[in-house]
């Protein structure tokens, strides 16, 4: 099965859509359901309680997990001067705290299964820039965490990718009232495209890092 957390919209959606087309058994965990999923896990994944009953239920599931897809993510654009102790909060929550305990929780079920772990990052977590501190600093900090799992399991056949896209046109930024005009960017439905092709290559191959900039056409 391949289980995805934040499948409900945007490039998560997309990739549960590519899978279930595909054939495959798809599990979503977010707060709301996702069509695709052939099982929705409704919980908040700020939450440490909330993480650790998504894990057991998955790990009740007999079937194995082939890979894990953690787009899950909340934008933020609070700048220094104005950042607050919440806002740093919500984003680390989320956005780091969430993918990582979600992974440590099911870490012998992916060994034992040898699953694919790809975790959705962002080119912001890749290079420094002088906006959007606390998003960044949360994207920074998932590749941080991501590149030590590919570090932990590099003698193992689990592949860890992280996978950096640029601007896409989702509802990210809508949901946080920004004016962010995103609706000319990259496709999700492309984007996931690309996350597909990756994981189907054989496993003897690990794309370690993708950075997908965003092109004007
Ligand atoms: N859009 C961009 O330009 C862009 C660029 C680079 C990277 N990214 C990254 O791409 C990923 C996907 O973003 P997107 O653009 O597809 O945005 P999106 O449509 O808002 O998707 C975000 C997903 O995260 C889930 N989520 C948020 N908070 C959650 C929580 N507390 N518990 C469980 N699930 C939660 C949402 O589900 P619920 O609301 O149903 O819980 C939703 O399914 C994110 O990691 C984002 O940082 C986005």
């Amino acid at each position: 099965m391949i289980v995805i957390t934040g499948a409900s919209s945007g490039l998560g959606k997309e990739v549960a859509k590519l899978y279930s087309k595909a054939g495959k058994k798809v599990v979503n965990i977010s707060r709301s359901e996702c069509e695709y999923a052939d099982i929705n896990i409704c919980l908040s994944l700020r939450e440490g309680e909330q993480i650790e009953e998504a894990a057991q239920k998955i790990l009740e599931m007999d079937e194995p997990i082939e890979i894990i897809i953690n787009s899950i993510g909340v934008w933020s654009e609070e700048p220094y001067g104005d950042i607050t102790e919440n806002e740093i909060k919500r984003l680390m929550s989320t956005n780091v705290k969430a993918p990582s305990l979600l992974i440590s929780k099911l870490f012998e079920r992916i060994k034992e299964n040898e699953s694919d772990i790809l975790n959705v990052i962002s080119t912001t977590g890749t290079k420094a820039r002088d906006v959007y501190p606390v998003y960044s600093g949360s994207k920074w900090a998932l590749r941080g965490m991501t590149k030590s799992l590919q570090e932990t399991l590099k003698d193992t056949k689990s592949r860890v990718i992280s996978f950096c896209p640029g601007g896409m046109a989702t509802e990210f930024f809508e949901k946080e009232n920004s004016d962010v005009e995103a609706s000319k960017w990259m496709d999700p439905a492309d984007v996931a495209v690309c996350i597909k092709q990756i994981l189907d290559l054989p496993k003897s191959l690990e794309v370690s890092e993708i950075i997908l900039n965003r092109k004007k056409v």
